[in-house]
């Protein structure tokens, strides 16, 4: 009891203290354990990153080397995870299958749900999750497919492997194209951690119960799959592609942007804390260059689009009034589009980067001893009243 505060939304409240990432909205600047994410995206690899956030250090060659290779070493799902795939309808959203499939890693592994694993049992927890949601989220897509599933491939690094899992045939051979494993490990560092944003608050909160990793990054999924969070990258191509299908106008969506009698809003525009450009979407915008030009794609109708539709929301006052900059997902689509990743994959291709961002959370969280997480609320609702019979009822 006592006061309580109304922040809906929690624009104003800090729910925990974390010393992972640094954000700052009106710079536009985004650290993972202080290192800027201009210098990742350029230099690092996504395990690199994923081991930088979860343990707090850049690896040393040994301890990176033991990473990869316990999380190759782990890719494989078991049997009857494949067996699942069978019962699932034809048109579910990939992301239902990842969370789902997530969530049962738990019946495989029950030792998970020990709240008091220790260290070494829990490494073993992280990097089977690690390991096993990238086969699971290419599966996802081979089954919406109707193609065979693709047991992963040791000999390849981690991105080379999902692409190999996700694109490749038994009766074809597969070529691994460097600019492609290059693209996505940009993509996945650029996405690995975001401070408290509402997916990773979600795994924090779930995890502040005891529930288990596994259960908890589940409940994670679900939040990132909302169309106003990881959601709104496959929302963007549809919107370029509605846009060009429509005959190219860009300014007829930003007068419905405006339209506050429309519901429609630009998305891939506009963030909770950044108020200037979002850093990462400078670093995929470049990239959406570069690996269109080294794909030949670079005539792209959709990027044309998307230039366009950027500057004209740019210079348009209703967008400069409200600080409303592309965010991560503007140009990520774009990418991921030429990368032939289909457009229901983007927010399974979101998880995968975010994952070690969740875990991460989820481990500080619990090594901080952090208590349960019980927000209040301020009731609104009817004052006492007495019970009425329901013959009695108006
Ligand atoms: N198009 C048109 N108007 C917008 C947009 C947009 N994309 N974003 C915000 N606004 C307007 C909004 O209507 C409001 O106007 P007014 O003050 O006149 O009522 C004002 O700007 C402030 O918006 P808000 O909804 O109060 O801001 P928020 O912090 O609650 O929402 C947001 C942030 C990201 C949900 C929102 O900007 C949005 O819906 N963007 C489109 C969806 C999107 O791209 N989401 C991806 C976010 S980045 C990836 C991730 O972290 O998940």
């Amino acid at each position: 009891t006592g006061y309580v505060t109304l922040d809906s939304g929690y624009k104003n409240t800090g729910a925990t203290k974390s010393a992972i990432t640094f954000l700052d909205g009106e710079e536009g600047i985004l650290r993972y354990r202080g290192y800027p994410i201009e210098q990742l995206a350029e230099k690092s690899n996504f395990l690199e990153v994923a081991y930088l956030l979860i343990y707090g250090e850049l690896p040393t060659t040994e301890q990176l080397n033991a990473f990869a290779g316990t999380i190759t070493k782990h890719t494989l799902v078991h049997e009857d995870i494949r067996k699942i795939f069978d019962g699932f309808p034809s048109a579910i959203h990939p992301m239902a299958i990842l969370s789902s499939l997530t969530c049962v890693l738990t019946g495989f592994y029950p030792e998970s749900l020990d709240p008091n694993q220790s260290t070494e049992e829990l490494d073993l927890t992280i990097v089977r999750l690690m390991a096993k949601m990238s086969t699971i989220a290419a599966w996802t897509y081979k089954n919406s497919m109707g193609h065979p599933l693709n047991y992963p491939r040791n000999d390849l690094d981690y991105c080379a492997n999902f692409l190999y899992m996700m694109f490749s045939f038994p009766t074809e051979k597969y070529e691994i194209n460097p600019v492609v494993v290059s693209a996505l490990n940009k993509l996945l560092i650029l996405h690995a951690d975001h401070e408290q944003n509402c997916s990773t608050s979600t795994v924090r909160l779930v995890g502040s119960a005891n529930a288990s990793l596994y259960g908890s990054v589940s409940a994670g999924i679900n939040a990132l799959w909302g169309p106003l969070h990881g959601g709104a990258n496959q929302e963007v191509i549809e919107m370029l592609e509605a846009i060009e299908k429509d005959g190219g106008d860009t300014s007829k969506f930003i007068a419905k942007a405006k339209d506050k009698n429309d519901p429609f809003r630009l998305m891939g525009f506009g963030h909770r804390v950044y108020k200037n450009f979002d850093p990462r979407a400078k670093i995929i915008k470049v990239a959406a260059d570069e690996v269109l030009q080294a794909l030949g794609m670079q005539d792209s109708p959709l990027l044309k689009i998307a230039q366009e539709l950027e500057q004209a929301a740019l210079t348009n006052q209703y967008f400069i009034d409200r600080k409303l900059y592309p965010n991560v997902d503007f140009y990520s689509g774009i990418i991921y589009k030429a990368l032939g990743i289909p457009t229901e994959m983007f927010t399974v291709m979101f998880a995968l980067g975010r994952l070690p961002g969740w875990i991460a959370q989820w481990k500080e969280m619990r090594e901080n001893k952090e208590p349960i997480g019980r927000p209040r609320q301020i009731y609104v609702g009817a004052t006492e009243r007495d019970y009425v019979a329901i013959g009695e009822r108006a």
